[in-house]
């Protein structure tokens, strides 16, 4: 008989959080490394970052920063664009597999059949990507869009081409409807806010007559006809700064939101709307993005102290360069 090899599980010590952040200030001074970190990453590192934002504001100090190493605390496609934005600056990202589910739903090879595709019908079409989308994908483009500069973008299209829409089929539909504009909209989805239902949403509203709900563009349409508010991260921090009487607001977005609107409008009470499953109507844990939530203290620390993991320089990124300038700087 062969006796298996006993394999030791491997033992996950947990460090002290305080201890951690001791350290990770100590690391970025002495590398001049700024933290960045987008809404959806855990409260404790939005609180240690230097910058926090939405994903247009992210790309925008990636590329105004001074600072030689930036830690991006985000998902992938966010650390390529600052990459992408400031070549000379060293990127380093706390977890090389924090995806996004719409980035994974447009490979380029995909995108290029249908672009293909399209053209030989004789469509003459604009390929208009959300930035939710891999470098590869985003070279394949002739404009960026984000939550925060969507329409203004949209505005710049002529009249008289069609936009083909990628990859967010919710964001795209929600465009169509502000802006006016038919689109061809590619059928992706955030994993999150597609687990919102609209049962449970109307249900949290009779529990709390008074309160406000507000959702984020990427929710499926279904839940934002029932909205009070709808508005990327930024625009809710906008919106709950804006009202100065106590409010209770159902929110409809990744959970980690609560805690920047928190910070900067604590005068309400703000309710995290849950996902639920709707075969068994079960609540689940779905509005917590799992790729967000790689990012935590420990492999923060781990980056700034090892300068890695990198996002390294591709070759393609020099055309996925020309378009996130024109369409987030200029
Ligand atoms: P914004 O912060 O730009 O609204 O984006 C939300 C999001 O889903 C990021 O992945
Ligand atoms: Fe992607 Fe959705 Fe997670 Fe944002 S919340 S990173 S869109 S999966």
């Amino acid at each position: 008989m062969t006796t298996l090899p006993i394999v030791e599980k491997p033992t996950f010590v947990e460090e002290d959080p305080l201890d951690l952040m001791d350290e990770i200030d100590a690391l970025r001074k002495e590398k001049n490394a700024a933290i960045l970190a987008h809404f959806y990453t855990d409260g404790e590192i939005q609180d240690i970052a230097d910058f926090t934002g939405d994903s247009l504001k992210l790309a925008r100090d990636a590329a105004s920063i001074t600072n030689p190493i930036i830690v991006f605390s985000g998902v992938h496609f966010m650390g390529e664009s600052a990459k992408i934005l400031s070549p000379e600056k060293t990127v380093l990202v706390p977890d090389l597999l924090a995806g996004c589910s719409l980035a994974d739903s447009c490979n380029p090879h995909d995108l290029k059949a249908m672009q293909d595709q399209l053209r030989a019908e004789g469509r003459d079409i604009v390929t208009v990507a959300y930035i939710n989308t891999t470098a590869a994908t985003k070279s394949l483009c002739d404009w960026i869009v984000t939550s925060g500069n969507a329409r203004e973008i949209i505005d710049r299209v002529p009249k008289d081409k069609e936009i083909l829409f990628v990859p967010d089929q919710h964001l795209g539909r929600y465009l169509q409807e502000v802006t006016g504009r038919k689109m061809i909209l590619w059928p992706g989805s955030c994993m999150v806010h597609e687990m919102f239902s609209k049962q449970d949403l109307i249900r949290a509203k009779k529990n709390n007559p008074e309160s406000i709900i507000m959702a984020h563009p990427e929710c499926p349409q279904n839940i934002l006809e029932i909205c009070d508010f709808i508005g990327g991260t930024e625009k809710m921090r906008q919106y709950v700064v804006s009202l100065k009487e106590p409010q209770r607001f159902l929110v409809a977005t990744e959970v980690a939101m609560i805690h920047a609107l928190k910070k900067i409008a604590p005068q309400h009470e703000y309710i995290p709307v849950p996902g639920i499953f709707a075969d068994t109507g079960e609540t689940c844990a779905c509005n917590r993005c799992p790729h967000m939530a790689r990012n935590t203290l420990q492999k923060i620390r781990d980056c700034l102290r090892d300068g890695k993991p990198e996002i390294e320089w591709k070759p393609y990124f020099a055309d996925a360069k020309d378009v996130l300038e024109r369409s987030l700087l200029k």
